[in-house]
């Protein structure tokens, strides 16, 4: 099933932080414009169920945006190629760690792609999740049949002929934003609370240096009449970064921790720096 009863379009990923339960929340936020630009791409629930003649999205994930580019260009191959490894001889805990090994060791962006799509659906909780050497290391997800997402393949395809896809820090695209343009921002979200848990098993490099100078950038843009949007959880923090945005805030039941067994309702908001 590609659209739910509201006919939103699934993305064909899973993807930590996905937006395609907050749609309602966020699409009626994005003003009219000749482009959306999404720094922090991931599975695109935005990109796919808004209304834009041109898209740029990035993500500073290669991975990610070698697999985009590849289901943009040739989709049929690619489902062809990439559902040859759904098979229940490759669901065993084994196989899925010698397809793990293949796809660190593989330079081939095909086979990294192809690949990509199953540790998405077989590794645990669709977690993407890489070692200090780059290494792709989550471990086996023990589904009993992993769901082959082909129309959703196709969806994103036909959607992805108005893309450009690039993989940069968001900086990059965003200083590039012209006038016209309007940035949906997705970036991880900052801590609800810095326990030891947290700290140990969700290190991310965006950190307070990072949510500062994006929430400067989005500063600096209004200034050039150009509209940004940013998610993030409702934190003290948040509050002070976003003061000189519009704010929405708003309750949603969400994975906080890296564990996907502890959902927890999390206060979320939405900062509008209109242009
Ligand atoms: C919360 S996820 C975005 C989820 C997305 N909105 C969706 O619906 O699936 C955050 C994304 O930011 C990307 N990211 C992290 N640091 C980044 C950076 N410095 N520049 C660009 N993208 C970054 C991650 O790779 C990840 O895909």
């Amino acid at each position: 099933m590609i659209r739910d009863s509201n006919l939103k379009i699934k993305p064909f990923l899973k993807w930590a932080g996905g937006k395609f339960r907050l749609l309602e929340r966020i699409l009626p936020l994005l003003p009219p414009g000749k482009c959306l630009i999404e720094p922090y791409v991931g599975s695109g629930a935005v990109f796919l169920n808004s209304h834009y003649n041109r898209y740029i999205l990035n993500d500073v994930n290669p991975d990610l945006i070698n697999l985009y580019t590849i289901v943009q260009s040739r989709p049929a191959h690619y489902i062809a190629q990439a559902k040859s490894f759904f098979h229940s001889k490759y669901n065993t805990e084994k196989q899925y760690y010698a397809l793990r090994e293949r796809f660190n060791q593989s330079q081939d962006p095909e086979e990294r792609s192809a690949l990509f799509l199953y540790l998405n659906r077989h590794g645990y909780n669709g977690l993407c999740r890489y070692n200090k050497k780059g290494l792709f290391n989550v471990p086996f997800g023990r589904y009993q049949k992993p769901y082959f997402p082909a129309e959703e393949i196709m969806a994103f395809a036909e959607k992805a002929k108005r893309v450009r896809f690039v993989c940069q820090d968001f900086q990059e695209v965003m200083k590039k934003a012209t006038v016209g343009s309007v940035i949906y921002c997705d970036p991880p979200y900052v801590p609800l609370s810095h326990t030891a848990y947290f700290t140990q098993y969700c290190q991310t490099d965006f950190g307070t240096r990072e949510q500062t100078r994006l929430a400067d950038l989005a500063k600096h843009l209004r200034t050039r009449g150009i509209t940004t949007i940013i998610s993030n959880h409702d934190t003290q923090f948040t509050r002070e970064l976003y003061r000189e945005a519009s704010i929405s805030h708003f309750e949603h039941s969400r994975v906080i921790s890296c564990n996907a067994n502890k959902r927890q309702k999390a206060r979320e908001l939405i900062a509008r720096f209109a242009g």
